[in-house]
């Protein structure tokens, strides 16, 4: 594969330890890949993602929710920020806040987000246990367009583990996470390079 023209600046959300910012960060380092990472915004000072934004190399920023005086402030923090720094693709990776409509739909369509379960299955927290709970045979991750709907939007990529009879949430969560790791920088790789967009709440593939 050719190095593409131009790649896709890409701004990533977190809120805590960042392994799938590392799967995203390891994947943009090849020359092929059509986007870079470009900003790494924390709404927790603490987040250990920071540090391997840090080594990496990579613009970081601590937007608190504290902060603010409201959540529109704090999202116009985040906006603000994002476009200042020219970003083209925003990555939800494990960042625990849902965000408003009006913030969706200014991204709309190069916005997207990853969950440890096969959706429509077990939106919400403790998507594991709520597979666990369910008394599911199969498990999965899902990349999705991010809409107002709470983990609700377009698919884009899933993959799909077993689970175990002796499986607990965390012993399913590190067997989805494996996973989790391949699929994202997949599905932001299509995003990037035009394989995927979004047309009236569908998924549309162009090949
Ligand atoms: C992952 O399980 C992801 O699917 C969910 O939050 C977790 C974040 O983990 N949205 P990490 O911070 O990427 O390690």
């Amino acid at each position: 594969m050719s190095k593409p023209q131009t790649k896709k600046r890409v701004g990533i959300l977190i809120s805590g330890r960042g392994s799938n910012l590392q799967s995203l960060i390891d994947a943009a380092r090849a020359e092929q890949y059509p986007a870079e990472i470009a900003l790494v915004i924390s709404d927790k000072p603490d987040a250990y993602g920071l540090q391997r934004a840090k080594e990496a190399g990579i613009e970081t920023r601590v937007i608190e929710r504290k902060n603010f005086a409201d959540k529109p402030a704090f999202e116009a923090a985040i906006d603000d920020c994002l476009r200042n720094a020219d970003i083209e693709i925003v990555c939800l990776a494990g960042f625990m806040r849902l965000l408003s409509p009006w913030l969706v739909d200014r991204w709309l369509g190069k916005l997207i987000n990853i969950h440890p379960s096969l959706l429509p299955s077990f939106k919400g927290l403790d998507a594991q246990g709520q597979a666990i709970r369910a008394g599911v045979r199969i498990a999965g991750c899902t990349v999705h367009f991010v809409t107002a709907e709470m983990d609700g939007g377009p698919i884009i990529q899933q993959a799909s583990v077993p689970v175990l009879t002796d499986d607990t949430a965390d012993s399913l969560s590190d067997r989805i996470l494996t996973l989790e790791h391949k699929i994202y920088p997949e599905a932001l790789a299509m995003l990037a390079n035009g394989g995927v967009t979004l047309d009236r709440n569908h998924a549309i593939f162009n090949n």
